[in-house]
């Protein structure tokens, strides 16, 4: 799954969608530069129309559709990093992509965020993009945002901590404020777009104070909030600088999900110990008279469709050309963005002392290892790199032959479905991160594989999917020597002991999907409304401190909600 192509047929590219206060009732346009103006002239210069509540663009241009034509709730995804199918755009589909298309599927929906790409004009209006049923609005960001808020407080700092690695966060001041900036700009440009009714779903670490900035705009929606990737213990939360201003900010959604129990039962420690924090009923907890809940919500992938296309892949001349050139050896694979939080370092010396303790199945076996680069700004990201590229080169030197080569190293992406195939080719998986927040490598292992002769996983502690996944052979990837054992044995298993394990962890797979994890989470966050005077007492808070008086602004009609 780690990457597939996103090649888009029939695109619809939409005009601007334009911000502007609203005046309800009335039918008039904005111009591009954000002036209201007549409905006649935005029709003539392709600027959005409003009337009322709605936005429209009125074009002859048939390629033109309207965004915010069709009544009724939408549910609002947020993320950083938004998937927009553009034609040529190869992306990486990480398990948020894959997650989001899912929570997307068969709802009215916005896909919210940053486009991926950098310019240094300041975008007033998102780029709106609609395919498959669902738009998609993208903004650009500065070279100075993408440095502070991207690279710097979400990448140097919350994701080092989060993956319990507190020795390798490098705050500083200025990424936090850029990081704060950068979700004030979310919130202007989506609080232009939602609708009362609208359902607002935010997405990972990037956006963390996201809720408390729309609902300092007066949003009174129902807000939630899910996080990726593994929530640390106290001790380590509370490494992080100023976290009561990004941790505490999540206290303003009214559902908090994480990927595991301990995830959930690490924030909820945390907020025991936010000064005035008090445990409600079940797992809802009051902070300065704000009301969240909490709650495991473990993601997952799209398992009956996944296994159809391993089975599909594993007949393409690509599945069939990568198997003949293992000429008979077994294959161990691993499969993961180059991150240090992966343990790739520690597979590979696990499998270094698994071909010194057992020469027997030197010039047997093979380990693929397939690591798209990321993040290369990113100082440690390219320490690990030259890490992993030293270590490997030093085990293929130590015990590769002319004939044959230990550890085969690969840094492209693959598209989902060759990657399906490498799958279902694969003897055994190799899934050894340190800290993960689920790893849904290890979930689309076990749907690629045939369910009649099945190959083994071999899975860290420390992945959030070996709390589901108990039919695998579960390790410390700190130790060597178990990774080796775990391999050998893995290796070795009748084929009697390989179903065992796999057709329960199968069947589970097919009943969690991804669609049940967003059902699931969508309905627990509609259960769950904050008090309506949150935004007023938000605002007395917030008011006199801010610069600018014109951004905490509520529109008359929402204060009268
Ligand atoms: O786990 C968080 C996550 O969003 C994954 O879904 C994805 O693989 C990865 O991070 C992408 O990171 P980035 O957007 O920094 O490339």
């Amino acid at each position: 799954m780690l990457a597939y192509d996103l090649i888009g047929s029939g695109l619809i590219a939409l005009g601007a969608l334009s911000i502007a206060t609203m005046r309800v009732g009335a039918v008039w346009g904005v111009s591009a530069r954000g002036q209201t103006i007549s409905a006649q002239a935005a029709a003539s210069e392709g600027a959005p129309i409003r009337d009322g509540d709605r936005q429209y663009h009125q074009h002859s241009d048939a390629s033109v559709v309207e965004l915010e034509g069709n009544m009724g709730p939408r549910l609002i995804i947020v993320s950083n990093r938004v998937a927009v199918p553009e034609p040529g755009n190869r992306q990486m589909a990480g398990g948020l992509v894959v997650a989001v298309k899912a929570a997307l599927r068969n709802r009215t929906g916005v896909w919210f965020g940053w486009s991926g790409k950098i310019d240094e004009t300041e975008t007033v209006e998102p780029r709106i993009v609609e395919h498959n049923h669902i738009t998609y609005a993208v903004i650009d960001l500065s070279k100075n945002d993408f440095e502070e808020y991207y690279n710097g407080l979400a990448n140097r700092v919350l994701w080092p901590i989060l993956h319990y690695r507190v020795d390798l966060q490098e705050y500083s001041r200025a990424d936090h404020s850029g990081y704060m900036r950068v979700n004030r700009q979310f919130a202007d440009k989506l609080s232009a777009f939602l609708r009362e009714d609208d359902v607002v779903w935010v997405h990972d670490y990037h956006l963390m104070p996201l809720a408390r900035e729309l609902r300092a705009r007066g949003h009174l929606n129902p807000i939630g909030f899910f996080l990726h990737i593994p929530c640390a213990p106290l001790d380590i939360l509370r490494t992080l600088p100023h976290h009561d201003e990004i941790l505490g900010a999540l206290t303003y959604y009214d559902l908090v999900g994480f990927q595991t129990e301990n995830d959930r039962d690490n924030f909820a420690a945390y907020l025991l110990a936010m000064p005035g924090a008090k445990k409600g009923r079940g797992l809802t907890f009051e902070v300065e008279g704000r009301q969240t809940r909490i709650g495991a919500f473990p993601v997952s992938i799209e398992t009956a469709t996944y296994a159809r296309l391993a089975r599909n892949a594993a007949r393409s001349p690509f599945a069939k050309e990568m198997t003949e050139s293992l000429t008979g050896l077994r294959l161990v694979l691993g499969v993961d963005r180059l991150d240090y939080s992966k343990g790739i370092i520690q597979r590979i010396n696990g499998f270094n002392r698994f071909l010194e303790d057992n020469p027997e199945w030197r010039s047997h076996v093979t380990l693929l290892q397939i690591t798209p680069r990321s993040r290369s700004d990113i100082k440690d990201y390219a320490a690990i790199e030259n890490e992993v590229t030293t270590l490997i080169s030093r085990v293929n030197g130590r015990y590769g032959e002319a004939s044959w080569t230990p550890i085969r190293y690969v840094n492209r992406s693959h598209s989902r479905a060759a990657l399906a195939g490498i799958y279902r080719a694969a003897n055994v998986a190799l899934v050894t991160p340190l800290r993960d927040g689920m790893n849904l490598v290890a979930k689309e292992y076990v749907a690629a594989q045939d369910p009649e002769n099945p190959g083994v996983l071999v899975l860290s502690q420390f992945a959030g999917a070996a709390a589901e996944l108990t039919g695998a052979l579960i390790v410390n990837p700190h130790e060597s020597d178990a990774v080796a054992a775990a391999l050998k044995r893995a290796l070795g298993m009748p084929l009697s002991e390989r179903r065992e394990r796999h057709g329960p962890m199968l069947q589970h797979l097919l009943v969690h999907n991804i669609e049940l994890w967003a059902a699931d989470y969508l309905a627990a966050l509609a259960e769950t409304r904050q008090r309506p005077s949150l935004v007023s007492d938000l605002l007395a808070f917030l008011g006199p401190s801010r610069s600018s008086a014109d951004r905490w602004a509520i529109p008359d009609a929402r204060r009268q909600a």
